[in-house]
């Protein structure tokens, strides 16, 4: 049985004094042993964060890393860093950093061997647009962003691996993926596993959505077999997410 993983990716929201307010709100909240909790904070706001939710079931996360390992490059932020600040898990490859910065599928490979070789846990996104969608390409086009993704990863590796499933026109839109196509991508995303490697890595390794889940729609989403979890954006910031996190209650 897969554990569910249900995080939030809070984007270029909260300040730290902002972080410390949330995370206390959402502290007697986000109690749930069944799920694996995450905060993907803005790199600003990992420290005071990681301070805060010590003694508690919440895990923090980064939203973006750098593939080098150090150096004269102004503005990033190394794998060594996020770790020594107690990072453990790192987004990477959402639809906002290849739309807006430009980011690569060899980029996001690059990305993942490196969180892979140090030792943080990566959440790989891959998604289409509408525009993708309406032409009937999603699948080729997702299947394409995991199997460059994963060039070079082993199958012991893959298995720790988490994949985000983010449509682009559901992200913040209020327009969520019905559970039927969610789970339709997220099955294909695991046959996608499967074939790069095999049964027993494609039914280790956990698939979140992403895309306007929220507190009413959580739990048919997360019913659907190839799902196992969520990366939530704007419901991560509000009470709503303590909802989701106990959406078995
Ligand atoms: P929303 O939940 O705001 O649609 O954002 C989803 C997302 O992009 C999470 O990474």
């Amino acid at each position: 049985m897969r554990k569910k993983i249900i995080a939030g990716n809070w984007k270029m929201n909260e300040t730290p004094s902002e972080a410390l307010k949330l995370v206390e709100t959402l502290k007697p909240l986000v109690n749930n042993p069944d799920v694996d909790v995450v905060y993907c904070v803005p790199a600003i706001d990992i420290v005071p964060v990681v301070n805060a939710v010590k003694g508690t079931n919440v895990h923090v996360g980064a939203e973006n890393l750098y593939f080098e390992d150090k150096g004269a490059y102004t503005g990033e932020i190394s794998a060594d860093m996020l770790l020594d600040a107690g990072v453990e898990y790192v987004i990477m490859g959402h639809s906002e950093r290849r739309g807006y910065f430009h980011e690569t599928d060899e980029d996001i490979n690059r990305k993942l061997l490196k969180a892979l070789e140090k030792g943080l846990k990566p959440i790989v996104c891959c998604g289409e647009s509408l525009e993708q969608r309406e032409e009937g390409i999603t699948e080729d086009w997702i299947r394409m962003q995991i199997k460059i993704a994963f060039k070079g990863v082993t199958a012991e590796q893959a298995k720790g691996v988490v994949i985000a499933y983010e449509p682009i026109w559901a992200i913040g839109t209020g327009k969520t993926a019905t559970s039927e196509q969610a789970e339709e991508v997220c099955k294909a995303i695991r046959e996608t596993i499967g074939e790069i490697y095999d049964e027993a890595t494609a039914a280790a390794i956990r698939i979140q959505y992403g895309g306007s889940m929220n507190a009413g729609n959580c739990k048919e989403l997360l019913a659907m077999p190839d799902i196992d979890g969520g990366l939530i954006g704007g419901a991560s910031l509000k009470p709503d997410f303590g909802t989701i996190v106990n959406y078995n209650k």
